[in-house]
């Protein structure tokens, strides 16, 4: 086996609490030894060892590839005149979600697989290494069976998402079409989910009460998938509490959150997942992450990227308003997108370097972290296979 020692690392972002130097776990002046795609070594420069090929990061800052642990990639379609409308005062309101359903139910797998491939590459190209992918824009038995086929091939990470709205062909009848997404959908869609999510959001007429939610989360349990939700988007609601009740690995928005919101999920296994690049593009206000942290609860940070709330794949412009807007420090918003992301997953072998983690390595073209949210809107940040001899910039 081959194995790789990486030196020049201004700073290397660890997340290793047994580094003992802050939330990151940085070491200056780093070296790593990479061996079939898994840590192997760690440490200072003037200790490495040596192994079979050497690359140079000439200085530069190297991160875990950022996890973005919350997105909608598999749509067809355009709704840039939607955001347009809510730059000029529309709320948003979930109805949006109806025409790229329509879009994508008329594409083909070929045309879905290709513009997933392309946002996958966008997202490598500005440092993320690890994605989960929902469905959700299909809403029949067809159409989300074959998003999360075609989500599967980019990752392991997928998330059945048929309770995202009501279609509009079922909507005389919302109970029907919660039948349809616990039996005949959810039979379809299992063998290629590891989790299931529901928007539960009574503050949209498309998306699910508590008790819906609640309907779909039991029966996607009962198939083994493990749960998610998107709740508290557009206003004071129960699916915090509910994803807390039901032991959900995440609960994803947390834009609206009562003290007593804050409270439960400081007292539980649950990831708050913000995702502020969706106030950013719906003009809501920011969510409470002070709050969250300094209540003791874990907060992970991820991009949303989707066509109606959030079109943008960038885990350092998410990091940079995490920053600006959330009155994060910029380790914690690192921390977030990283580890704290990792962990809404509940994966240990992603979003931390550590011997034995996966060598998915973020580089900067910069010398620290810091960067990532003092240089806004600069593209200094790549996934780059330093093993496999790709480039650095
Ligand atoms: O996470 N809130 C629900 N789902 C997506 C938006 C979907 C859309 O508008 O296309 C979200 O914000
Ligand atoms: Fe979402």
């Amino acid at each position: 086996m081959t194995s790789t020692l990486i030196t020049g690392i201004s700073e290397l972002v660890t997340n290793d609490a047994e580094q003992d130097n802050g939330l990151l776990g940085i070491v200056e002046d780093a070296a790593i030894v990479v061996s079939d795609n898994a840590i192997e070594w760690i440490g200072l420069q003037s200790e490495a060892p040596a192994a079979d090929l050497h690359r140079d990061v000439g200085g530069r800052a190297v991160l875990p590839g950022f996890v973005d642990s919350h997105t909608h990639l598999v749509f067809a379609g355009d709704r840039s005149a939607e955001f347009s409308a809510r730059m000029t005062g529309e709320p948003y309101d979930g109805g949006g979600i109806a025409v790229s359903m329509a879009a994508t139910r008329g594409a083909s797998d070929d045309e879905l697989r290709s513009l997933v491939r392309r946002r996958v590459q966008e997202m490598r190209g500005q440092g993320t290494t690890s994605w989960e992918i929902k469905s959700g824009y299909g809403l029949d038995v067809d159409t989300e069976a074959r998003s999360l086929r075609i989500a599967r091939e980019f990752t392991s990470e997928t998330t059945f998402l048929g309770a995202h709205v009501v279609p509009p062909e079922a909507r005389k009848d919302r109970a029907a079409y919660v039948e349809l997404v616990t039996g005949p959908m959810l039979e379809a869609c299992a063998p290629h989910a590891k989790w299931i999510d529901v928007f539960c959001e009574p503050h949209s007429q498309y998306a699910f009460t508590e008790a819906e939610s609640r309907t779909v989360l039991d029966a996607g349990k009962a198939r083994a998938l493990e749960v998610r939700v998107h709740g508290n988007q557009l206003g004071h609601g129960p699916g915090v509490q509910l994803a807390v009740e039901l032991g959900a690995a995440s609960v994803d928005h947390c834009t609206f959150l009562t003290d007593g919101d804050v409270d439960a999920l400081a007292a539980s296994d649950t990831v708050a997942t913000l995702l502020p690049g969706v106030e950013f593009s719906t003009r809501m206000p920011y969510p409470r992450a002070r709050d969250l942290i300094d209540a003791g609860a874990t907060v992970a940070l991820a991009s949303d990227c989707n066509p109606g709330t959030c079109y943008s794949s960038s885990i350092p412009f998410v990091i940079a308003l995490a920053v600006r807007e959330l009155r994060m420090t910029p380790a914690e918003a690192v921390w977030a997108a990283t580890a704290g992301a990792a962990t809404s997953l509940r994966r240990n072998d992603i979003g931390v370097l550590t011997p034995g983690a996966r060598a998915d390595l973020a580089v900067l073209n910069a010398p620290s972290h810091l960067h990532l949210a003092y240089r806004p809107g600069v593209p200094i940040a790549a996934a780059v296979d330093l093993c496999a001899g790709e480039e650095l910039d």
